[in-house]
């Protein structure tokens, strides 16, 4: 019999961070790095609901800035880099948080953080005398996160960067191999092997999903601010001072795929940056209405020669473009669109979670958009301890397998609890095998089955032959 359902849908609110940490946990889909051992702060591991999740983003990500562009390459290149590259892109002077330290219990905090809590904005460029002048203007207002004291030590720039052993053998004279501050370094570095072996004209891009390693002050917000992350970047290169109108077409490129996997329009916004980081021309932050409120998703940046010049300078490789037509060589702009995968998995999530009542009961349901569902069908036999319910069940399950790949076997508990199990991974279809199936209740429905929709619990017969085509 069909569930009723009750229309009541709410997406998480404050206290939503919570409702949402928990279901990742429960349900398979995200897990503190190390728990066991207590776990790693800022470190998460992706359990088996969520590594589908976000294989899922990846590929959709990957399809919307590879395949269906005409004049976007991939790439994928090594973590390590040589230790210049890191200077050469400022990062090893320029990427640092300020940090003071709490004199009655240690806590570390992030003055330009604390700062924007009591609405003071910090310009990135302020050296450590002028962040401290800010701090000290306002000691009085900010208190500690952990035992509420306003005895802070002075701040200093805290470098972002993690520091690697690699190759140092003697400890001693080596510089260090930093692990990627930012995962977009590695297409800076292949720009010339990119136009040297496929000979693309400008303006073209250059895509790739690659981690990156922060040593952030206090990671926050569970996937929201992490000390390990991957980042899913393009860098579009252009002739000089063409990048107005690319920057706005690339703009709008990113705003509509959030629309495109079903997130709402209503929870994004634009956010232009006020004060530039040191690579930055102009940039725009695409904002998602998290449960704890508003805040960046994804960076579109306007870098201009920045990056290439840098590395020019510092490899003394000459990365200039050729212009095929005129011969002309210059160093083409950058325009960049990054978004850490965590921060996007949020997202989805936070977008996907409703609350409502169906059947009587209440239940939470990941209403995913089908493309990104850990499983794009579940099927089950009414009852597990029926041999021929259960063989029916077994070849409707190898033929949408065949046919889908993610297809999840549920036969635990009764049909109800299946029922709420897969609402809770977002699983958009469930296909129960019964014993109108096998023709034994009403002959009119032999080889036919149940399919019932995730959102709105209707259940209806559907031919077996019939079920691939239903489904896609
Ligand atoms: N290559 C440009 C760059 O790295 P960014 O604004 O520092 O710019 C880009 O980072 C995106 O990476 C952010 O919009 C955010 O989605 C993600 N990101 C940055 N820091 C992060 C962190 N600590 N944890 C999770 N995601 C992070």
């Amino acid at each position: 019999m069909a569930e009723k359902k009750v229309e009541q849908e709410s997406r998480p609110d404050s206290n939503g961070m919570e409702k949402i940490v928990s279901l990742c946990k429960r349900r398979g889909f995200v897990f503190q790095g190390s728990e066991i051992y207590g776990g790693l702060a800022g470190i998460y591991d992706y359990g088996p609901n969520g590594v589908e999740l976000l294989n899922n983003l990846k590929r959709l990500w990957w399809k919307a800035n590879v395949y269906d562009k005409e004049n976007y390459y991939g790439l994928d290149s090594g973590m390590f880099k040589h230790p210049k590259v890191w200077e050469a892109s400022g990062h090893t002077s320029g990427f640092s948080d300020p940090l003071a330290e709490c004199r009655e219990c240690n806590t570390r905090i992030r003055v330009d953080k604390e700062l924007e809590k009591v609405g003071v904005t910090a310009d990135e460029k302020m050296s450590e005398t002028e962040i401290n002048q800010l701090f000290d203007a306002h000691r009085e207002e900010i208190k500690c996160p952990k035992c509420g004291q306003k005895n802070f030590t002075p701040a200093r720039a805290f470098n972002l960067l993690v520091k690697s052993n690699l190759g140092d053998f003697t400890s001693e004279g080596t510089e260090p191999v930093y692990l990627p501050g930012e995962a977009c370094q590695g297409i800076y570095l292949n720009f010339k092997n990119v136009v040297d072996s496929m000979n693309p004209k400008i303006p073209f891009g250059i895509a790739q999903i690659g981690k990156a390693f922060r040593n952030e002050i206090s990671p926050r917000n569970f996937l929201f601010r992490t000390r390990e992350m991957e980042q899913a970047d393009t860098q579009y290169f252009v002739k000089p001072n063409e990048n107005k109108e690319a920057y706005e077409l690339i703009k709008q490129d990113r705003w509509d795929w959030y629309l495109s996997i079903g997130i709402k329009e209503e929870n994004l916004r634009w956010k232009q940056h006020e004060n530039l980081v040191f690579y930055a021309k102009d940039a725009w932050d695409i904002e998602y209405n998290f449960p704890g409120g508003f805040d960046e998703l994804e960076g579109i940046h306007d870098r201009s020669d920045y990056d290439l010049t840098q590395h020019m300078e510092y490899s003394g490789t000459d990365v200039r473009y050729t212009d095929p037509d005129n011969g002309e060589k210059y160093i083409p702009w950058i325009l960049e669109t990054s978004v850490g995968l965590g921060r996007m998995f949020m997202a989805v999530l936070s977008d996907a979670y409703h609350e409502d009542e169906v059947g009587g009961s209440q239940r939470t349901v990941l209403k995913l958009h089908k493309e990104l569902a850990p499983y794009r069908v579940a099927v089950s036999p009414l009852l597990k301890n029926k041999p021929q319910l259960v063989e029916k069940a077994r070849e409707v399950f190898a033929m949408l397998k065949k046919e889908f790949g993610n297809v999840a076997w549920d036969d635990n508990g009764n049909v109800g609890k299946r029922y709420r199990r897969q609402d809770e991974i977002g699983t958009p279809h469930c296909v129960t095998i019964d014993f109108d199936t096998l023709g034994e209740e009403n002959p009119a429905n032999k080889d036919t089955v149940t399919v019932r929709d995730r959102d709105t619990g209707e259940q209806v017969r559907v031919p077996v032959t019939d079920l691939i085509g239903y489904i896609q």
